[in-house]
């Protein structure tokens, strides 16, 4: 048995004590509803509102439950490769059933005894009973109902079940439709251990944004073995498409937006549009996603690279390199800023797009980044192998790096909090679509696979390599995206209260992944023949066991739509923070303010006109002050240096955020040393001043 009785070694706990923890229900928990209802998705139907907190739960009108009651439901189990048809009835509390008996045990209640169990902010021993998809008790000595099934967990991990923040089942991109469909997909999310994903919806331009949405949730609902989440891409601008991501947000549970910078003429926004969309995700509480490329630079380099006769798949990464993903990273995260809106960059994949992120961060932004499995267990040097076949099977965008140090870098990012949140970027393809580029990269479907395993190479790249413990792979895996997007602490945490999406993660045990062996649809694994310490031996989806002891028994169409309401707190408490903290301030002037510096610099050749220009940091004018962090830590967003233009010599100003400061500094280049004085005046005219030269 792996692991000991008394908390001793365990691979990856290094020495991180364990921690005891409680969630009361009281923090979220509705008894009313118990947990969320399935809504197999019409268009007319209400769900929750945008407010609603995390524990709301999607609701229909009384007669859609009342006629979902009497629905029968055709499920299918599918277990070690044998498929069984059950027909079960779907009620308005789906998982509150007692659904299916499988060894004589009700599914309904479940005891997981001894293991050891982790959130993002500790390690506990602890026993969980789940009662109705729900942890109901958490602890040691627990009560126990007859008729409950035991898992011996002694030596494992009890954890989240992750959530994989970005996946594109059945998408069609290039000309192609990836072919892990919304099925096969979550059912290869459960095998790795994996219990929410979150898809997009990707409208083309000039389709309506709710219709795409309704049929991505009609394409979903039927088949999703687990629960998911949508985010919708806004792919081109105007006023019903403000209306249109109003009404997304408010009233079907969307609380994120990507934008494309690339994929120029398919997806691709402009800057100016890029800010109008920032600037309504902003005031819908929702959070902006970018794909960060520059589109255009793009499209140039594929053309000379198409003339140069490289049309191979190297050519691929050839034609974005990682400038081209930094600068749109830089761009994207300057433009949310002008209008405070919170930025989520997805794939990240060089180690210049993570400097941008972890750099912003550092300076205030709200800015989130994504690194996925690709970009932690991958590489660019893929492209140059001799196979066409391997080459094209990397083909995703942003590229893998050639750098084969990048995953380690991203990886170290994630476990130091320069970047936050994993997913996937599920998006596959086989051989015979990526053919659709045999002569030209620029035609090879983009997309890979890991959405199966995300979990075993952050684990193995991340926990068993030492670079981080087994709570902050939580955090990364589930709890920072669950916060992120608002479904904390429904999901992302073991506690009570809690939805029982669990796994519970043998890190004794390894395996190889390999296609042969995987659950998805797609005939190649960019992992193929990794070795991954830690294996999910038991993965619980709402209190179902779907894998069981390795076995896979996910459930076609138990997975159900999970609204995430806008505003999060995780996210919008700090924007609030941080929109106090650099509210702009003018400068206060008396009635006699043209004639003012004249007269009070005392014989110091110098105006200062009315208007003032903002030069930027660092222009010849910067005297390089600087104020350093104002009293909470933050960025000085009033440390402003700034010229004041003139035929006048030359002069530096400042502003600070306290009092009205003004600082003039003759910054002419000295014919004569003498004249290099300041003067530093508070509250000008009609307030006090410091007076003085210094
Ligand atoms: O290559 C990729 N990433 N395919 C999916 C679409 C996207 O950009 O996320
Ligand atoms: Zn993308
Ligand atoms: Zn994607």
């Amino acid at each position: 048995m792996a692991g000991n009785d008394d908390g001793g070694w365990f691979p990856g706990l290094g020495n991180n004590k364990p921690k005891p923890r409680r969630m009361g229900k009281a923090d979220f928990f509705d008894p009313a509803s118990g947990r969320s209802t399935p809504d197999n998705y019409s268009m007319n139907q209400a769900i929750s509102s945008a407010n609603s907190s995390p524990s709301t739960k999607a609701t229909g009108s009384q007669e859609e439950l009342d006629s979902l009651q009497e629905d029968l439901l055709q499920v299918t189990v599918d277990s070690g490769g044998v498929t069984e048809e059950i027909v079960m009835e779907q009620a308005t509390e789906l998982a509150a059933q007692p659904v299916v008996e499988v060894d004589g045990s009700s599914q309904n209640r479940l005891l997981i005894k001894n293991g050891k169990v982790v959130n993002a902010d500790g390690i506990e021993d602890a026993d969980v009973f789940i009662e109705n998809g729900v942890i109901t008790q958490l602890g040691r000595n627990l009560i126990i109902p007859g008729g409950t099934r035991t898992i011996d967990a002694r030596g494992r991990y009890v954890m989240p079940g992750g959530i994989d923040t970005h996946t594109h089942m059945e998408l069609e991109l290039m000309g192609a439709t990836a072919v892990d469909d919304f099925y096969q997909g979550t059912k290869a999310a459960i095998a790795g251990g994996t219990t929410m994903i979150m898809d997009f919806v990707l409208p083309r331009k000039g389709e309506s944004l709710i219709e795409a949405f309704g049929n991505w949730r009609r394409k979903a609902d039927p088949k999703v073995c687990c629960d998911y989440a949508l985010h919708v891409g806004v792919t081109w601008w105007s006023d019903q498409v403000k209306q249109e991501m109003t009404e997304l947000a408010k009233n079907h549970g969307v609380n994120s937006f990507k934008m494309f910078m690339a994929y120029k003429d398919l997806y691709m926004i402009r800057d100016p549009d890029l800010y109008k969309i920032f600037e309504h995700c902003k005031e819908l509480g929702a959070i902006a996603q970018v794909h960060a490329e520059n589109g255009d630079i793009i499209a140039e380099n594929t053309k000379k690279l198409l003339e140069a006769g490289i049309t191979g798949p190297e050519g691929h990464e050839m034609s974005r390199p990682e400038d081209v993903e930094a600068e749109a990273t830089h761009r994207a995260c300057v433009i949310a800023n002008q209008v405070s809106c919170p930025l989520y960059v997805v794939h990240i994949m060089s180690k210049m797009a993570a400097d941008v992120i972890a750099l912003k961060r550092s300076q205030g932004a709200v800015v989130y980044g994504e690194p996925i499995a690709a970009s932690l267990g991958s590489d660019g040097t893929n492209y140059h192998h001799s196979c066409w076949r391997h080459a094209a099977s990397h083909v995703l965008s942003p590229p893998l790096r050639p750098d084969p140090e990048t995953p380690d870098y991203l990886v170290q990012m994630l476990a130091d909090d320069g970047l936050q949140v994993t997913g996937s970027d599920n998006c596959t393809f086989n051989f015979d679509q990526k053919k659709l580029g045999r002569n030209d990269f620029s035609k090879i479907p983009n997309g890979v696979n890991g959405v199966e395993d995300r979990m075993s190479v952050i684990w193995e790249k991340g926990v068993q390599s030492g670079k981080m413990d087994p709570s902050r792979f939580v955090a990364v895996t589930s709890t920072n995206a669950a916060k992120i997007f608002n479904v904390y602490p429904q999901k992302g945490c073991v506690a009570v209260g809690s939805d029982a999406d669990l796994v519970i993660w043998n890190p004794i045990k390894s395996r190889v992944i390999s296609a042969q062996t995987h659950h998805q649809a797609v005939d190649f694994n960019i992992f193929e023949g990794m070795e991954c310490h830690g294996v999910p031996e038991y993965v619980i989806v709402n209190g179902r066991v779907c894998v069981d002891e390795e076995e896979l028994k996910a459930v076609h169409g138990f997975g159900k739509f999970v609204p995430t309401p806008a505003f999060p707190p995780y996210v919008y408490d700090q924007v609030d923070a941080r929109e106090k903290e650099k509210r702009p301030q003018g400068v206060i002037r008396g009635p006699n303010d043209e004639d003012y510096s004249a007269e009070h610099m005392n014989g110091l050749a110098v105006k200062v006109e009315k208007t003032v220009q903002l030069a930027t940091p660092g222009s010849p004018t910067n005297d390089g002050h600087s104020h350093g962090p104002t009293a909470s830590g933050g960025r000085n967003m009033q440390d402003t240096t700034f010229s004041l233009a003139g035929e006048y010599p030359k002069v530096a100003a400042e502003v600070h955020d306290d009092d009205v400061v003004v600082v003039a500094r003759d910054v002419t280049p000295a014919l004569d040393d003498d004249r290099k004085t300041s003067v530093k005046v508070r509250n000008p005219p009609g307030g006090r001043s410091s007076g003085g030269f210094w």
